[in-house]
């Protein structure tokens, strides 16, 4: 396709990617051959297959936690493999998600282990192959917000450089932001930087709101339906507040039929609107998309420009944790 190569070898940072939704298909298969977990082959090969909905993928990250992640090599082997993965297509930076609490309450590794198996494997991968990875733990909101109060006091207590801010995922339905405000509170006095999914699953623009003005989050995952209210997107594009986007895969987006997307797709809007986007992979291995695709659909599919898809990588930058001095560095 037209701008492959551009696409592919252009520098990238990728600020939202969760670890467990990078896990190859082989690699999901061997864990799950290792651990004797009750999987058929069928069942894993449905995991991967194209146009699957989150909530797929979502079971196959709890099946992760509760049958094939066993030790601490398992999770520096996804880790790892992830990150060679991300750096084949250009990316040079990379803040992923991982939920501690199902890898500690479910798999039964303990978090000291589960955080140091982690960052060897990123500390390897840039050894290897050059890629900067950074862990961002994520509050599972499906659990009780005080699993979400225990694991910021986990990150705290076992404070290392790689470890930059929290996040917060899974079933944003009947799980609302305000429930995790003690937790967000106590990372932000840690001095740690704070995101949250919010606006995806179709729930309303109010859950984003709430992310950013009660839990102060510094951006935003997904955040699609602050399109319905026009005036709030207008204060956030002023206030520069950074939309991790993904192209591929939200339930909101799915309604809509790719042949309409350049018109109302919902990324598209935020765009016009003056948000500050910048496009992600998500659960790149499950939803069959590259960091490469992901960035070629902002152009193929959305009708962006080369200028804005530039602009998008400056908003990366500026999202991105990391110090001043080696920002400037690369801009
Ligand atoms: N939405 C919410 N939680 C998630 C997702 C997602 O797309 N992927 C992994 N955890
Ligand atoms: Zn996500």
């Amino acid at each position: 396709p037209a701008h492959h190569a551009l696409f592919r070898q252009m520098p990238k940072a990728e600020l939202h990617c969760h670890l467990l939704g990078s896990v190859r298909h082989a690699t999901f298969a061997a864990l799950a051959r290792k651990s004797g977990a009750p999987m058929s082959t069928q069942e894993i090969d449905a995991f991967y297959i194209r146009g699957e909905k989150p909530v797929g993928v979502l079971k196959a990250l709890r099946a992760l936690d509760q049958y094939l992640l066993v030790s601490a090599d398992d999770l520096y082997r996804i880790t790892f493999e992830y990150l060679e993965d991300a750096a084949a297509h250009g990316v040079r930076y990379s803040e992923f998600f991982w939920n501690p609490t199902g890898t500690v309450r479910v798999s039964g590794i303990p978090y000291p282990e589960a955080q140091a198996a982690i960052v060897a494997g990123i500390r390897d991968a840039e050894r290897d192959h050059g890629i900067i990875g950074r862990l961002v733990p994520s509050i599972d909101r499906e659990a009780d917000p005080a699993e979400a109060v225990a694991m910021v006091d986990w990150v705290t207590t076992h404070r290392v450089p790689e470890v930059v801010g929290i996040g917060m995922d899974y079933r944003e339905v009947d799980h609302p932001p305000e429930w995790f405000a003690t937790a967000y509170a106590s990372a932000r006095r840690a001095g740690l930087r704070t995101t949250a999914h919010a606006g995806e699953f179709g729930m309303p623009w109010p859950n984003v709101r709430t992310a950013v003005e009660l839990l102060h989050c510094d951006r935003i995952d997904h955040g699609y339906t602050i399109v319905d209210n026009p005036e709030l997107a207008r204060q956030y594009a002023e206030r520069g507040i950074v939309f991790t986007v993904v192209p591929t895969n939200s339930h909101y987006l799915r309604t809509l039929p790719p042949e309409r997307w350049a018109l109302d797709h919902p990324i598209r809007r935020m765009v016009q609107l003056g948000l500050a986007v910048h496009p992600n992979t998500d659960d790149p291995t499950m939803h069959n998309v590259t960091p490469t695709g992901a960035w070629q659909l902002m152009y193929t599919h959305l009708g962006c420009s080369i200028a804005q898809l530039r602009d998008f990588m400056l908003n990366g930058l500026r999202a991105a944790w990391i110090d001043g001095s080696t920002r400037d560095a690369w801009m």
